[in-house]
């Protein structure tokens, strides 16, 4: 599957691409946020005009005995002041249901998405979670899914409210005076114009500033990780210095963010305040040449802020839906990765495989055709050859992790119409670096105290079930992990053995051993075993040589 990085790369240069957020303005729970968001905005810019009408009848009438508009009237008296208060704190109450409404809408409309890409990577597996890599864990990517929020409870309602401002105050402005409303409709795409070319330069902060963070943050967890490797070889300054290089990358793109933060707001202020000046300007001089009245001339300039304030927050906004972008490119990589198909049949007794012009690719590459290969129930079979041939993913595509192509079949099912969870379950795998459960080893093996010390003897796990490890075996040693992965393949209900180089960390005794041991420990299983080693007696033995698969014995 596509890793974050690349996802977050391969969008640097398409400007003109559909960018991702556009697919997460399609997801259900957008429109019934946008019609709420819209009506609340489009009834509380009536309010605000209405205000801004009643105030400048109000005082027109005090000072000159006028009305606003062209519209017959009576002057208002003093006592319409509440009212007109009345109706700002209406509209404030409005403003605060809508952001509210908004955020409770966006928290769901996000926790849909959550839930998806959790399932998504259920789905997908271990093995294609590892894919993930390092730079961006599957934990990771769910903790970077918030950022959406912003995106839904803030850029998208407040892309409808400026729209309902433009809309109700510009026609309110008309009516008023088109002279004002002209220089409106000239000065408001140019806005628009700013929004867009500085959102283009934060758009590449953005993305450089993720990519960045990505980085860092991969750089940070290998290095911790090989610290101890890297103190033995005494390269921990050169790693310093390699990580304070990317702390310093790091730094630079976020500053550069902030840059263009503080510049889209400066280019959008300074561009409504001009407007509002100009409009001003106009009006003071008709006043003043005594071609206007008092009170649709104040009532104009009241009214003109409200189609240039919530422009003004769209800028600040446009932000929130740039840091979006990143996890949105990320989260639909993932929902887009195809899974293995799966289908309704089940597997009856124990397995028995066989693979007839069976073939495997690899990031577009192949990596194994034409693999013939019996293995009979109860079975054995070993896979050897070169580092790199493609035992290991031959695995994973019986594991059904991988699509294979070709017929392989599991007591005569195709493996393709074969249920993927229910067939995972018949099958125990043993990989090249075993992942474990943070817990004991008696917790690790989840079965009967008495079962599992037997069991531990065979494979010769000698550290005590009460030993506590981490996910990925830490303070076993290698071989100890092995005999370990061993023990729990063993202890599973499952029928189909997959081992992976068990023995790779043993000394060639142990290996022996243990190898000799894999009779008693899978009795009554099909086994598939890749050794670059010792082959165990009964064994069956095939050989990956040049992206084929030839039966040695
Ligand atoms: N997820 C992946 N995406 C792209 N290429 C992959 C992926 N996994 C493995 N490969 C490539 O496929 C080839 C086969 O890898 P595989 O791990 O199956 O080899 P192997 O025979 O198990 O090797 P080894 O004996 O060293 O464990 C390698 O060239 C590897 O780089
Ligand atoms: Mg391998």
């Amino acid at each position: 599957m596509t890793t974050a990085v690349s996802a977050v790369q391969s969008q640097t240069p398409a400007r003109f691409a559909p960018p991702p957020t556009r697919r997460l303005s399609r997801e259900t729970g957008v429109r019934g946020l946008l019609l709420f968001s819209t009506v609340l905005s489009v009834v509380g810019a009536l309010l605000g005009v209405g205000a801004w009408l009643l105030l400048a009848r109000v005082i027109g009438g005090l000072a000159f005995g006028q009305t606003a508009g062209q519209a017959s009237g009576q002057p208002l008296a003093a006592w319409w002041l509440p009212v007109t208060a009345g109706l700002l704190l209406l509209r404030a109450g409005l403003n605060a249901l809508r952001e509210a409404g908004n955020a409770r809408r966006s928290a769901q409309i996000v926790g849909d998405l959550r839930q998806r890409a959790s399932f998504k990577l259920l789905a997908l597996g271990p093995s294609a979670l590892s894919d993930l890599g390092e730079a961006r864990s599957s934990v990771g990517l769910l903790e970077s899914l918030p950022k959406l929020s912003a995106y839904y409870a803030r850029w998208l309602p407040q892309a409808s409210h400026s729209a309902a401002g433009l809309l109700v105050a510009g026609a309110a402005l008309w009516w008023l005076d088109w002279r004002s409303a002209l220089i409106v409709s000239l000065t408001v795409p140019l806005c628009l114009l700013f929004l867009v070319l500085v959102g283009w330069a934060a758009q590449d902060a953005s993305t450089q500033a993720w990519t960045a963070t990505t980085r860092l943050g991969a750089r940070l967890s290998g290095s911790l990780r090989a610290l101890p490797t890297l103190r033995a070889f005494g390269a921990e300054a050169a790693q310093a210095q390699a990580l304070a290089g990317e702390a310093e990358t790091h730094r630079a793109a976020t500053l550069k963010v902030l840059r263009a933060a503080f510049l889209s707001g400066f280019v959008l202020d300074f561009a409504a305040t001009m407007s509002v000046a100009l409009i001003a300007v106009t009006i003071g001089v008709r006043l003043f040449e005594g071609g206007w009245t008092f009170t649709p001339a104040l009532a104009a300039l009241l009214i003109v802020p409200e189609v240039f304030a919530p422009l003004r927050q769209l800028g600040t906004d446009r932000h929130a839906s740039l840091d979006a972008e990143a996890p949105a490119a990320e989260l639909y990589a993932l929902l887009d990765t195809p899974e293995v198909e799966s289908g309704a049949a089940k597997v009856d007794g124990l397995p028995a495989l066989t693979l007839r012009g069976v073939g495997l690719s690899l990031a577009g590459r192949p990596v194994l055709s034409g693999v013939n290969l019996s293995l009979p129930a109860g079975g054995r079979a070993a896979l050897v050859g070169e580092s790199g041939g493609g035992k290991t993913s031959l695995l994973r595509g019986l594991h059904k992790d991988l699509t294979l192509v070709g017929s392989v079949k599991v007591n005569g099912v195709a493996l393709a119409e074969l249920d993927t969870a229910a067939w995972q379950a018949h099958c125990a795998v043993v990989s090249q670096r075993p992942r474990f459960l943070a817990g004991t080893v008696l917790e690790n093996l989840n079965a009967k105290p008495e079962r599992v010390q037997t069991v531990l003897n065979l494979v010769g796990l000698t550290a005590s079930p009460h030993t506590r490890i981490t996910e990925d075996g830490h303070p076993l040693s290698g071989g100890e992990r092995a005999r370990l992965a061993l023990a729990r393949a063993a202890l599973s209900d499952a029928d189909l053995i997959l081992l992976d180089e068990p023995t790779a960390h043993l000394d060639p005794l142990s290996e022996r051993e243990v190898l000799g041991q894999l009779d008693v420990l899978f009795a009554g299983k099909t086994l598939l075993l890749v050794t670059h080693r010792h082959v165990p007696d009964g064994f069956a033995v095939y050989r990956v040589a040049g992206g084929r698969l030839e039966q040695q014995s």
